[in-house]
């Protein structure tokens, strides 16, 4: 029986959803109700971890069960928004895994649901709470780096040509909405968007560079943002054997570049306290420079999706939003629809 001082959690889709039901079961707050997959090996996987949840291979029925309160939207991508629809007009709350849908129109749709059911929605961008970017956002807002004048961002990763053939969605149109862009370098893009500023034209080129898929394996955009800074974009699954995701931003005042969750470089005109500029540096790089795994000792914080699911948890028990919302994800997904568009059609396009 479900313990009621809980929140009950649901996860439909157990690729990545079960990173999700990892975090619901270490939840204090939260209890694992119930899973759904069509994949009877992949429940069978989930089961013997959490014995006493409850396995659906129809999300209906899972929407059905009254012991849920939160279902966790992880299918493929172009599912999102119907799922998440119907959770919540079914009176569930929903997480949904990035990208929100694979259009701004579908994930539109999202929104329009969580406006008219009252259900809180929230969405998986768990890159935003890697520990070196509140230091990273911070430096950015409060002005440290002065006025930002180049942002460039490049997703250098790998994948065979099997993950493709293996999930069958991967690298279609119609149900990843594109390749390289919108499934591996959708963090980034959020990132890129939410650090330096609202997009205000991309000029693209895509290649479909190393794989037999439909979509694209590599994208450039050279990218001008709403405050004049300008900026470079690139993502690709080609980088053997996947080498990095650069995030350097360069302001009037100082440079930071950071690999991912590791901070490589932190360099201020004008340092803070007593330290000297490279002091300055020495010390974000101890506490910053090796990844969440090494900041998360000192500082205690939940990270990935972790964060995520917690936050979720804790709006639903508080009667708060989650931090990240359909809106907020829709804005990086307008950037990648931007990329696209100015790549198929081979001239820049304005937001
Ligand atoms: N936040 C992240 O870092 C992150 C990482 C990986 C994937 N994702 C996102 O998560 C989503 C899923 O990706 P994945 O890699 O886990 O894919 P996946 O193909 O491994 O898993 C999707 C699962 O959904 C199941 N499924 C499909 N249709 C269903 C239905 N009608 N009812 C029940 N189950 C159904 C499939 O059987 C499969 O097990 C994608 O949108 C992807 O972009 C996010």
């Amino acid at each position: 029986m479900k313990n009621t001082t809980k929140i009950g959690y649901a996860v439909l889709g157990l690729g990545i959803g079960m990173a999700h039901a990892e975090a619901a079961a270490a939840s204090q707050h939260a209890e694992l109700v119930a899973v759904c997959d069509l994949d009877e090996a992949r429940l069978e996987k989930a089961k013997a971890l959490y014995h006493s949840v409850t396995c659906y291979t129809d999300a209906e029925a899972l929407f059905d069960d009254p012991r849920v309160d939160i279902v966790s939207i992880c299918l493929p991508s172009a599912m999102h928004a119907d799922f998440a629809v119907r959770a919540m007009e079914k009176g569930k709350h929903v997480l949904v895994e990035k990208p929100v849908d694979i259009t701004c129109e579908r994930a539109m749709r999202i929104e329009e649901a969580r406006q008219r059911t009252g259900m809180r929605c929230g969405v998986v961008l768990q890159n935003r709470f890697n520990l070196n970017m509140y230091a990273i956002k911070e430096a950015v807002e409060s002005g440290r780096i002065g006025r930002p004048v180049l942002g460039t961002f490049a997703v250098k990763w790998y994948r065979e040509q099997r993950y493709y053939d293996r999930g069958g969605w991967r690298g279609t149109w119609e149900m990843d909405g594109g390749g390289s862009l919108i499934n591996q370098a959708s963090h980034t893009v959020d990132l890129m968007r939410w650090l330096m500023g609202d997009v205000a034209s991309v000029s693209s080129s895509m290649a479909i560079a190393n794989h037999h898929i439909q979509t694209e394996d590599t994208t450039v955009s050279t990218v001008r943002f709403q405050n004049g800074a300008l900026g470079t974009f690139v993502s690709t699954t080609c980088a053997y054997p996947g080498i990095s995701t650069e995030i350097c931003i360069y302001g009037t005042e100082g440079s930071i570049e950071a690999d991912a969750d590791r901070l490589k470089t932190w360099k201020m005109k004008e340092p803070v306290g007593d330290l000297d500029e490279d002091e300055e540096e020495e010390t974000m790089l101890a506490r910053y420079g090796g990844g969440n795994r090494v900041a998360a000792n000192e500082e205690g914080k939940l990270y990935g999706h972790r964060h995520v699911v917690e936050d979720m948890i804790l709006a639903v028990r508080d009667g708060r939003d989650p931090e990240v919302m359909p809106l907020d994800g829709m804005k990086s997904l307008a950037v990648i629809e931007a990329i696209y568009r100015s790549a198929k059609e081979g001239k820049p396009v304005e937001l």
